[in-house]
């Protein structure tokens, strides 16, 4: 049978006639792939860019990972039956309440599944975490993007953007890429406000690196079935690259969130790994500890060479230029160092005592060569 494709419907660049495309937008300055591409250049990579630990995994995990040969040919559980029950006790909750996904991500797309139709609108920060936008420009999401107070997130003006179509509001906190938090009595006022149809999600990826007590604990706000708490093993536990993460929420949106997940999504591999890593949290504790002593180190080394630093409380600075940070950044990468830049902001992730300091060195000579 023959069959016609409309015009509008095809790739100019592709023989197949593919269907749906996502226009992603770049940050300034950062360029996907640019580790292989500059490493090449420079030898030894300062890996700034993403947000990932500096430390190895934790006690056990790197010796159960080579042990587990089963994992490898098997199929995972497709529950996570042990994490989940393991992750609930860590938080004084049911495995009910417990969804895990292939990174947290994962549990953001299968959010966008069960709650949002195409033309429905999500509300994010702006500039908050990408994820959310990229994630929702493929389910045809609306996505409405409120200017942040500060380095937080404004949630009286998210408040105000909440329409009939509303249908997620992501909370930020620490807000990905500027580090302000949500205070608990600021949640406690906006929650109040937001209609029970529309699900707040309480994104806590950087949880474990907070120290201002003013600072809302999502696991705190669950008793409102229109939230999901979202956390990660990808920053403060090391497991960026076997993907895992989770949600705590409602058993009802949780066995929702479930059903859409795509079988046996969540490796054997990552929930081992996150299973232990829960046992070893003094040692977690440790580590962040190292974490939040550079990140006030670096603040006032780079307030010292006469930057604009905000206050960060996740595991990466905030600096907030007048100009456009493309040039710096892409100036930083040719000396081999990667951070992520976001029109007049750059954010550079807390990496070893090491790499700090060749961060700092990197940025000093860019400043010093364009004669700031
Ligand atoms: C705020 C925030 N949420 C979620 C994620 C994604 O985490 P995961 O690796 O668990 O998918 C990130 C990663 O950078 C993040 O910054």
């Amino acid at each position: 049978m023959q069959r016609t494709t409309s015009d509008e419907s095809r790739d100019p660049g592709s023989p197949f006639p593919v269907r749906k495309r996502v226009a992603f937008s770049q940050h300034g300055g950062y360029v996907a792939g640019a580790r292989s591409a500059q490493g090449a250049l420079s030898g030894r990579l300062v890996r700034l860019a993403s947000n990932e630990s500096a430390f190895p995994p934790l006690p056990g995990v790197m010796n159960a990972i080579h042990s587990e040969e089963d994992a490898v040919v098997r199929y995972p559980d497709n529950d996570a039956s042990e994490l989940r029950s393991r992750i609930a006790e860590h938080h004084g909750l049911s495995s009910s309440q417990v969804a895990v996904g292939n990174g947290s991500l994962a549990l953001v797309e299968q959010l966008m599944h069960v709650l949002v139709d195409p033309g429905d609108q999500v509300i994010v920060g702006d500039p908050s975490f990408i994820g959310y936008s990229s994630v929702g420009k493929v389910a045809q999401a609306d996505i409405v993007r409120v200017p942040l107070s500060g380095s937080s997130l404004d949630l009286e003006a998210m408040a105000v953007a909440i329409t009939d179509r509303t249908r997620i509001i992501f909370v930020c906190t620490p807000n990905n890429p500027t580090g302000g938090i949500v205070g608990a009595l600021e949640l406690e006022s906006f929650l109040k406000a937001v209609p029970t149809d529309v699900l707040v999600v309480i994104d806590e990826a950087y949880r474990e690196f907070v120290d201002d007590p003013r600072a809302a604990n999502g696991v705190d706000f669950l008793d409102r079935a229109n939230v999901l708490c979202l956390r990660t093993f990808s920053k403060a536990y090391g497991l960026a690259g076997l993907r895992i993460g989770y949600g705590l929420g409602d058993p009802q949106l949780i066995a929702a969130l479930r059903s859409v997940q795509l079988p046996f999504g969540v490796n054997a591999l990552a929930q081992r790994a996150a299973t232990l890593s829960l046992d070893s949290q003094t040692e977690l504790e440790g580590r962040v500890a190292t974490v939040v002593s550079e990140r006030l180190r670096l603040e006032e080394a780079l307030t010292d060479i006469g930057l604009d630093v905000r206050p960060s409380q996740g595991n990466f600075v905030w600096i907030v230029l007048e100009e456009d940070t493309a040039s710096t950044v892409k100036a930083l990468a040719a000396r081999g160092v990667l951070i992520r830049g976001y029109g007049h902001g750059m954010r550079a992730t807390i990496g070893s005592p090491a790499d700090n300091d060749a961060f700092l060195t990197a940025l000093t000579s860019v400043r010093d060569r364009t004669g700031e």
